[in-house]
């Protein structure tokens, strides 16, 4: 059984940056209502010759650059997503002739919506091969385009960014002990799928998704835990998904940990569904705070509604 290292992060966050005043123009909404709600300052949407996959692109050509790997050793391209520019071919795809990637390298996109990144991993975990050792996960986001501007209760919350990791597997690491799962078919938070009548957008009934979370997220924590034979102790981070600042504060005073070693950034970038993990440890790696040794649990949750966590070590960042 091969366990995987992250080994090098990348991110990117488009040009456009909006502030909830921004908003405030659009709907009936406030700053002050926002940040004391969510947390939430400032999230960035795709500019002006910026695509889904332009930032997929970004993301990964950085995370690439810095493992500084033979690419003819990545054995997948995993990319978490609620949907990209095409439906086929997907972002995965198109990755692969971006960044060259060998032709028997496995690529595909995946959504469990904002979940995505753990089940990303899991599945990076079980394809890495003692020959091809490599995977790379990349979590992009389009959210401005599922965004209906008309509805105050979803429009303050989300953004658009890409996160991507690269991951090194081997016999000597731990297995990342993911636990994945779904509350499935929830009317609470959808999507429509394409229809004749007009554009997609996101529905959420914030308040039950709210309990869904708090109540999934601290049982999440300790099934890894107790799965990894750890505590809370041996964590070096805690990067959940950023939903809501409000959910990260419950989940740490549950979980009775150092408030500190929850990251956030959800002030900047709202949320970015799967992307919001790895775009967060791309944060900690530039603030020096990631290094090799670490190790960090990963929770994700969002439509389905899906959940699931691991705990990865950092390997190859001095
Ligand atoms: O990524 C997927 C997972 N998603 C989540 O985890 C989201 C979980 N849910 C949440 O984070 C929170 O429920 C929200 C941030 C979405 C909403 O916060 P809340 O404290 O649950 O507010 P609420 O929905 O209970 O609404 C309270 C009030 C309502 O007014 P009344 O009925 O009390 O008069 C809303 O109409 O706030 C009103 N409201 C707003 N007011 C100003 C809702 N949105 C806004 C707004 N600005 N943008």
């Amino acid at each position: 059984m091969m366990g995987i290292k992250i080994i090098a992060t990348g991110s990117y966050l488009p040009s456009k940056v909006v502030t909830n005043d921004d908003l405030s123009k659009i709907v009936d909404t406030s700053d002050e209502w926002i940040v004391k709600r969510t947390g939430i300052r400032t999230r960035h949407y795709l500019g002006e010759g910026e695509t889904h996959q332009t930032m997929a692109e970004a993301a990964a050509k950085q995370a690439l650059e810095r493992a500084n790997i033979d690419r003819s050793k990545i054995a997948a391209c995993i990319v978490t997503t609620l949907g990209g520019d095409y439906i086929t071919p997907t972002c995965a795809c198109m990755l692969q002739a971006a960044l060259e990637l060998e032709e028997n390298t496995a690529c595909f996109d995946m959504n469990s919506a904002c979940a995505g990144f753990p089940y990303g991993l899991k599945l990076a975990q079980g394809l890495v091969t003692k020959e091809r050792p490599y995977a790379l996960v990349v979590s992009c986001e389009a959210l401005s385009r599922l965004t209906d501007f008309t509805d105050r209760s979803t429009c303050v919350l989300f953004g658009d960014g890409a996160g991507a990791v690269v991951v090194e597997g081997s016999e000597d690491t731990p297995d990342i002990c993911a636990i994945l799962g779904s509350r499935s078919n929830q009317p609470v938070l959808y999507i429509d799928g394409s229809t004749e009548e007009g554009p997609s957008y996101i529905h959420m009934e914030g308040q039950a998704v709210f309990k869904f979370a708090v109540d999934i997220i601290p049982r999440c924590i300790q099934w890894i835990l107790d799965q990894a034979g750890k505590t809370v102790e041996d964590l070096d981070w805690l990067v959940m998904h950023q939903a809501n600042e409000r959910i990260i504060d419950h989940a740490v005073k549950k979980m009775q940990m150092p408030p500190e070693k929850a990251f956030k950034n959800i002030a900047k970038y709202g949320n970015m569904s799967s992307a919001c993990i790895p775009i967060a440890l791309n944060d900690l790696y530039e603030a020096g705070q990631l290094r090799s040794g670490m190790r960090v649990l990963c929770v994700g949750f969002g439509g389905g509604l899906t959940w699931g966590g691991c705990l990865i070590e950092i390997g190859g960042i001095s």
